[in-house]
């Protein structure tokens, strides 16, 4: 009989990881997957820099569209936000590897992510 339980609990743990305080449930981060900016030219930015890790929550990352996770990085200020992203900021590193960003597709690219959209 436990042969078959200890597979049982496994998944339940697995299952329960998503649900801890502060960690996005799976449901947001599948969602992130399936967001890009309307600007082609910005999609291509951020696919090829912000999007590895902004959709994946083990990396610690606000998610792509995240609404109540973005919501307390905002109201840090737009100019602070974009200070953090150049300089790196915890996991991220300095330029959140756009090393040819400049300030407006910054801000653009947060507030695509911090929105969704
Ligand atoms: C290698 C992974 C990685 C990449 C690539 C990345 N980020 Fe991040 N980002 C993070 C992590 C992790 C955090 C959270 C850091 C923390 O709170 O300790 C973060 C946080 C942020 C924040 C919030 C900063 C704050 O002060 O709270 C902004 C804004 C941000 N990222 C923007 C971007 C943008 C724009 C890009 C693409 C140009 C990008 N990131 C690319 C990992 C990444």
């Amino acid at each position: 009989m436990h042969k078959l339980l200890f597979p049982l609990v496994l998944l339940t743990l697995a299952a329960c990881g998503g649900d801890k305080p502060g960690q996005a449930s799976a449901a947001v981060e599948a969602a992130s997957r399936n967001l890009q900016p309307a600007d082609k030219e910005l999609a291509e930015i951020y696919n090829r820099s912000c999007r590895s890790c902004h959709t994946i929550a083990a990396t610690g990352a606000p998610l792509t569209g995240d609404t109540a996770a973005w919501a307390q990085r905002m109201e840090k200020g737009k100019d602070v936000l974009l200070e953090n992203v150049v300089a790196g900021f915890g996991g991220m590193p300095p330029f959140g590897l756009c090393m040819d960003c400049d300030a407006d597709e910054f801000d653009a690219l947060i507030a695509f992510m911090a929105k969704g959209q």
